[in-house]
């Protein structure tokens, strides 16, 4: 028997963070999105944990362990301990979310996971033990689970669903070249500031208000990844030049997204996008739904 479970991309449309804590990580005030990029996580009981990883799409997979320190397999150890079991699976991961890029690819498969050894092995865990164990996984993890838009705090990990009554469109700039979320928080602690409220973008997402929407989103991490990697404000530059309305660095980055207003823009804006020289341009929509259930045989 082998179950497939589905998982989104996240953004963050406004990602406001405070002064490092004491236990390393930064306090969040941030609205998540669930865009519709995702990865496929196929899961079979077999006599030890295995992983496997194939792209959807361009996107280039090779950063991904394909041993015990994925996320995936960490996830099924988490779930068998919860419930003082002995069980492994073989993990198959389909992966349309680019790797390393800010968009909690590792996070979706974790939360995939969890949803498909529960379901496979009947193991009929509460809500809130699925929630803490991902908390536990990732900060990202548990809005993976729970997807469309949320708001975050704590850091990352307690999540609210909000009012959205927009159907927003993104096109989404991925990069070769990831980036190492600790990295970009050290140097975001190095230069100071951040601290940004959510409330305009809770705002404009309550009345699907485009302008308002395009005028609030923001990343505090922003300034710190581009110092890092200076050729990401060529990728900026980029989005300005194909006219979106607003652009932000997706997460920690290195991805880039550009608001547009409408699925024709967005794939108009895409393919201005490839002929200035960024093949693996692609176009989302977001909210949509968290971690589900899309195939049982
Ligand atoms: O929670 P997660 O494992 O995704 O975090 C990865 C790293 O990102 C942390 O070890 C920490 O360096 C950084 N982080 C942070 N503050 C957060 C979330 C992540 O500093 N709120």
């Amino acid at each position: 028997m082998s179950i497939t479970v589905r998982a989104p991309a996240k953004i963050n449309l406004l990602l406001g963070v405070g002064p490092v804590r004491e236990d390393g990580y930064h306090p969040l005030d941030t609205v998540y999105q669930a865009i519709s990029l995702y990865d496929d996580v196929t899961v079979s009981t077999s006599a030890t944990w295995s992983v496997s990883v194939e792209p959807i799409g361009e996107v280039d997979c090779s950063g991904v362990p394909l041993d015990d320190t994925n996320i995936a397999v960490r996830a099924g150890q988490l779930l068998t301990a919860h419930h003082g079991i002995t069980r492994f699976a073989s993990i198959g991961i389909s992966k349309g979310i680019p790797v390393a890029g800010g968009m909690a690819g590792g996070s979706a498969d974790a939360a995939a996971t969890l949803v498909a050894l529960d379901r496979l092995w009947d193991l009929q865990t509460s809500d809130d033990d699925l929630l803490a164990i991902a908390a536990e996984l990732g900060s990202d993890v548990p809005f993976a689970l729970l997807g469309g838009t949320a708001h975050g705090t704590g850091r990352g990990e307690l999540v609210e669903p909000v009012a959205d009554d927009g159907t927003w469109w993104w096109v989404v700039v991925p990069h070769p070249q990831g980036m190492s979320t600790p990295e970009v928080y050290r140097a975001f602690d190095a230069l100071g500031g951040g601290g940004t409220s959510t409330a305009g973008v809770r705002d404009a997402l309550a009345s699907a208000d485009l302008d308002g929407l395009a005028a609030a989103i923001h990343n505090d991490l922003q300034a710190a990844a581009l110092e890092l990697r200076a050729d990401l404000r060529g990728t900026e530059a980029d989005l300005r030049g194909a006219g979106v309305l607003a652009t932000l660095l997706s997460g920690s980055g290195p991805t880039f997204l550009g608001l547009v207003a409408d699925q024709d823009d967005a794939h108009h804006l895409r393919e201005a996008l490839i002929d200035a020289g960024h093949p693996g341009v692609v176009v989302a929509t977001g909210p949509v739904a968290g971690t589900h259930l899309v195939n049982y045989v």
